[in-house]
C-alpha cells in the first residue's frame, strides 16, 4: 500500500448552516489558547500594551491566522475562525493602524491564503506582502509599537522542512523584520503555528517581545489579542526545547529516512540531552515562559517515605500584577550502571492566581515507582526490571528546566527492584546500533559516549503460543441477545460464545468506508454493529470522528486549541474542563469515539504532526492526554489516544522502521501512553502505521498484548490507524493481514476494507481462521470481547444521526 492510499480525505464541506456554538466551550477554548501562549521575551515590559496604544500590525498572518495544522487533526469545519487583526480591533483596547490594516486586507484578498485541495501538499507558509521602506517609516511615525506576525503550518503527511518558509524564515520575512525593527522603537514578534521553528533570528533583530501563539483553534486570534492587551496573562511554558540550531538536536541526522530511523539518542530526548550534554546550545529552555508579573520560588523541603517523595516550595508573587506560576520539579537520578540525564521532569503544578505580594505553599508529590529506570541490558543485575539504583536523588525546583535549583535530595542505600517485567519489543539482533550513553571526562563533566543497544533474546513465537486465549463454550439453553447483556440478565461471554465465526470476524472490522452511512455525514468510520446480522442480534454501531482539536464532521463543530497549545498550559485540570464540554458537543453532533488525543513524543521539531502532540516530555504528555481522555469520557463517550507508538515522522510513515532500545521505548515513547492509561482508562487506543523494531504497530503483539494489556491492564479496544499495510505473519504462515493483526491483539481494522480505494470487506480474519493452524476461535472471541465490552459499558448513541443502511458486502 502506498502512502497515497493512506491519504484518505473526503469532502467535508459544511453541509448545514447551523453555526451555533456552546458559549461555555467557546469561553474555555479562548481562555486555554491564551493560557497556552508562551511569552519568551519581554524587554522593558513592552507587553502588555497599555490601553490606547497605537499599534502597527505587520505580516499577513494577522489576517490569515493559522488556527490549526493540516490533515485529519485539523480538518474541522469551524463556524468561524478569529484572527489577530479583527480581534485587536474588536477588543477596543488598542488603536490598530487603519491605513496599514486596509493595505493588508486588500492584499490578502487579492492573494488568498489557499491551502489547496491536494492532500499532503499544503503550503507551509504563505508569501508576505512586500512593503517599501517609506511605508514602514510612515507607519512608525503614526504608531507607538509594531507587531510582526510570522505563521507556519505543517501536518499529517507533511513534515516541516529545513528551508525558508518552514523551519527557517523566508527572505521576505527577514526583510520585513529588518524594515520594522529599523523604523520602530518597539517591536513584538508573534510566531503562530504548531511546530518549534528556528528562532535564532530573535538574537539578531532588536526585538522587545517574542511570543509563541500555538495554533489556538477558532478562538486563537481573540486569545492572542487578550494576551497582548493584558486582559489575560500569557500562561504558557514551553513543552519542547528551542535549540540555537536545528543541527544541535540529538535527533538531527536521525530523522526523516524513508526506511529506517535509529533512535540513537536513546533516553536523551529533548531537554534530557541538552541539559546533560549541551546546555549552551539551547536558546529557550524547556519549561520556560514569562507571565506579566514575577515570582520567587523558594524550596522549603524534600520529604520522603517508602512510597512517595514530597517536594515543597513557597511561591511569592513579587511583581505588581496578579499572576499564576507553574512550579516545575526535576529529578537528577544517580548514574550508576544506567545512564541518567541531568534533569527529568518529575512533577509540576500551577499556583492559581496570586495577588501581588501573595504567597502560596506548593506541595508536589512524586511516587518513587515513577522515578525507576528500566534496565534493558541487565547492567544492574536485573534485566527487564524497573529499578532504583542506589545513590542520591536530587530534586530541583523552579520556573523552567534551566533555572530550577537544588531543593534537596534523598539517598537510597541499596538498589531497589520496583517491578520485574519481561523483555518486550526489543531491538532485532540483526538491526543493532550504538546508542548514546553518559560518560564523564577527566574533569568529571558529562560527555557523550556510545554503547551497543541490547537486542532481543526471547522468542516471540513461543510467547504467543504459550498465551493463546481459550475459547468460551456456549451456554446451556437459549441464545442470549445483546439487549439481555445490556440489561444484565445475560453474561457477555455467554453472548460471545454464541457468535458464529462470521459474526466474530465482522466485529474485528470497521464499516468499509470512512463517512459511514451508519453515522453523521463526514464521520471517520463505524465499528461494532457494522453488519446487519450483528445489528439483528442487538449489537449497535459506534461512530468515530477525528480529532483531536475538534470534531471532524461535515457539520460545523468547534475548532479547539491544538495539542501543543493545551499542553503548554501545564494545567491538566483546565484541559479536562474544556474536554468535558467538547464531549458534550460530540454527543450533540453524533460522535461516540474521538480519535485523539495525539500522544506521540515531539522527538524532532520537523515532525508534521507535532501540533497534535503535546511535548518532548512523557510526563507532560501523559498527564495532558489523561486530562483530555477524562474530560471526554466524563460525558459517557470514548477517546481513542493515538498513535501507539513512535509515529514521530510523517514522511513514509507507513514504511519507516523505528529502531529504539527497549529502555527508551518504555521510559520515553510509551511512558506518556502508560501514564495516560493509568490515569484515565481510555476505551480505545489507535496503533501507528510505522514499524517499531521491525514490526508494524498494527501487528505488534508485544506492544499491544504484552505491554498495553498485560503490564498496564488496558481493557478497552485497540483499532488500527486508517487502513494498514497488509502482510504475512513471519512466525505463523497460516496467518495473513487481519489474521496477523488479531493475533497481535489489535481488535479492529479501521475502516474494514482492503484499502481506501477499494471498499470491499477484507476477509483476512476468516481466511486465517479457516486455515490449518490458523487464528483460533479463542482469539476471535477475545477481540470481540474488547469491542462488545466497550459497547456494553458505554452504549454509544451516535448511530441516531445515521443516514441509512450500508449495503452488505
Ligand atoms: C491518521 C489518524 C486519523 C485517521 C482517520 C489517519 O491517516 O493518521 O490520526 O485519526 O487517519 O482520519
Amino acid at each position: 500500500m502506498t502512502d497515497g492510499l493512506l491519504s484518505q480525505s473526503f469532502t467535508s464541506a459544511a453541509a448545514d448552516t447551523d453555526r451555533s456554538v456552546d458559549p461555555d466551550l467557546v469561553a474555555r477554548a479562548r481562555a486555554m489558547a491564551a493560557k497556552g501562549t508562551v511569552l519568551l521575551r519581554n524587554e522593558n515590559d513592552v507587553l502588555p500594551f497599555t490601553a490606547g496604544t497605537r499599534l502597527a500590525l505587520f505580516g499577513r498572518i494577522q489576517k490569515d491566522w493559522i488556527a490549526v495544522g493540516y490533515g485529519s487533526g485539523g480538518d474541522v469545519n469551524p463556524p468561524y475562525v478569529t484572527n489577530l487583526l479583527d480581534s485587536l480591533r474588536e477588543s477596543g483596547r488598542v488603536e490598530v493602524d487603519l491605513q496599514l490594516a486596509q493595505q493588508y486586507e486588500a492584499w490578502c484578498e487579492q492573494n488568498p491564503a489557499d491551502p489547496g485541495e491536494h492532500w499532503g501538499a499544503w503550503p507551509r507558509h504563505y508569501p508576505e506582502m512586500p512593503l517599501d521602506d517609506d511605508a514602514v517609516r510612515e507607519a512608525a511615525g503614526r504608531n507607538e509599537a509594531a507587531v510582526v506576525v510570522i505563521g507556519r503550518a505543517a501536518g499529517e503527511d507533511r513534515d516541516a522542512e529545513l528551508a525558508g518558509g518552514s523551519y527557517y524564515l523566508t527572505d521576505a520575512e527577514h526583510a520585513l523584520l529588518s524594515q520594522v525593527t529599523g523604523a520602530f522603537d518597539r517591536t513584538v514578534v508573534i510566531v503562530d503555528g504548531g511546530n518549534v521553528i528556528d528562532l535564532s533570528w530573535t538574537e539578531n533583530y532588536p526585538l522587545d517581545g517574542v511570543m509563541i501563539a500555538w495554533a489556538g483553534g477558532m478562538e486563537g486570534g481573540r486569545a492572542t489579542a487578550d494576551v497582548l492587551t493584558g486582559a489575560v496573562e500569557p500562561g504558557g511554558r514551553l513543552t519542547a526545547t528551542f535549540a540555537r540550531r536545528y543541527q544541535d538536536h540529538p535527533s538531527a541526522g536521525h530523522f526523516g529516512d524513508a526506511d529506517v530511523t535509529a533512535y540513537v539518542e536513546d533516553v536523551f530526548v529533548g531537554y534530557r540531552y541538552f541539559e546533560t550534554f549541551a546546555p549552551e546550545k539551547v536558546l529557550f529552555p524547556f519549561g520556560s515562559g514569562l507571565g506579566y508579573t514575577r515570582f520567587d520560588i523558594k524550596p522549603t523541603g524534600v520529604h520522603a517515605d517508602e512510597g512517595t517523595i514530597l517536594v515543597r516550595a513557597r511561591v511569592t508573587n513579587t511583581g505588581d500584577r496578579p499572576g499564576d506560576e507553574v512550579v516545575q520539579v526535576y529529578v537528577h537520578k544517580p548514574s550508576g550502571e544506567l545512564s541518567q540525564p541531568l534533569r527529568a521532569l518529575a512533577a509540576f503544578g500551577r499556583t492559581g492566581e496570586l495577588a501581588p505580594g501573595e504567597s502560596r505553599e506548593m506541595e508536589l508529590p512524586i511516587a518513587w515507582a515513577d522515578l525507576a529506570s528500566y534496565d534493558d541490558a541487565g547492567a544492574t543485575g536485573h534485566r527487564s526490571a524497573y529499578v532504583l539504583e542506589a545513590g542520591s536523588y536530587r530534586f530541583h525546583v523552579g520556573h523552567d528546566v534551566r533555572s530550577a535549583h537544588d531543593a534537596g535530595g534523598v539517598d537510597i542505600t541499596e538498589l531497589r527492584v520496583v517491578q520485574q517485567l519481561e523483555e518486550a519489543a526489543a531491538v532485532d539482533p540483526a538491526h543493532g546500533f550504538e546508542r548514546i550513553v553518559l560518560e564523564h571526562d577527566e574533569n568529571g563533566d558529562p560527555r557523550i559516549g556510545y554503547a551497543p543497544v541490547p537486542t532481543r533474546t526471547t522468542s516471540l513465537k513461543q510467547r504467543i503460543l504459550d498465551r493463546l486465549p481459550e475459547a468460551v463454550d456456549p451456554p446451556v439453553g437459549d441464545e442470549p441477545t445483546f439487549e439481555e447483556v445490556l440489561e444484565g440478565t445475560a453474561g457477555l461471554d455467554d453472548f460471545i460464545a454464541t457468535l458464529t465465526p462470521r459474526e466474530l470476524a465482522d466485529l474485528t472490522y470497521g464499516d468499509v468506508t470512512m463517512d459511514s452511512p451508519l453515522g453523521a455525514a463526514g464521520n471517520a468510520g463505524a465499528l461494532g454493529g457494522v453488519s446487519r446480522a450483528l445489528r439483528d442480534r442487538g449489537v449497535i454501531p459506534a461512530i468515530t470522528t477525528d480529532g483531536p482539536s475538534g470534531i471532524r464532521l461535515s457539520t460545523h463543530a468547534s475548532l479547539l486549541p491544538c495539542g501543543t497549545a493545551l499542553a503548554s498550559t501545564w494545567d491538566p485540570q483546565a484541559v479536562q474542563g474544556l474536554c468535558a464540554r467538547h464531549g458534550q458537543e460530540m454527543s450533540r453532533k453524533g460522535s461516540d469515539i474521538l480519535l485523539g488525543p495525539g500522544m506521540n513524543i515531539q522527538r524532532d521539531p520537523l515532525c508534521g504532526r507535532n501540533f497534535e502532540y503535546f511535548s518532548e516530555d512523557p510526563l507532560v504528555s501523559g498527564l495532558t492526554g489523561a486530562a483530555q481522555v477524562n474530560g471526554i469520557q466524563s460525558q459517557g463517550l470514548a477517546a481513542c489516544p493515538k498513535h501507539f507508538a513512535c509515529n514521530n515522522q510523517e514522511f513514509k510513515r507507513s514504511q519507516v522502521d523505528v529502531r529504539v532500545s527497549e529502555r527508551a521505548l518504555r521510559e520515553i515513547y510509551l511512558r506518556g501512553f502508560e501514564l495516560m492509561v493509568r490515569e484515565s482508562s481510555p476505551w480505545a487506543i489507535m496503533t501507528s502505521y510505522n514499524k517499531i523494531n521491525g514490526v508494524w504497530g498494527h501487528y505488534h503483539y508485544d506492544l499491544i498484548t504484552s505491554i498495553l494489556r498485560g503490564e498496564w491492564g488496558f481493557t478497552g479496544l485497540v483499532m488500527t490507524d486508517w487502513w494498514m499495510r497488509m502482510a504475512q505473519d513471519p512466525d505463523f504462515p497460516a496467518l495473513h493481514d487481519s489474521g496477523y493483526r488479531v493475533r497481535a491483539g489489535v481488535d479492529v481494522l479501521m475502516p474494514g476494507s482492503i484499502h481506501s480505494q477499494q471498499p470491499v470487506r477484507d476477509e483476512g480474519v476468516l481466511e486465517s481462521h479457516r486455515a490449518q493452524d490458523g487464528l483460533t476461535l479463542g482469539e476471535m472471541q477475545e477481540a470481540a470481547r474488547h469491542v462488545l465490552g466497550y459497547l456494553a459499558a458505554v452504549r454509544p448513541q451516535g448511530h441516531r444521526m445515521g443516514r441509512g443502511e450500508r449495503e452488505e458486502h
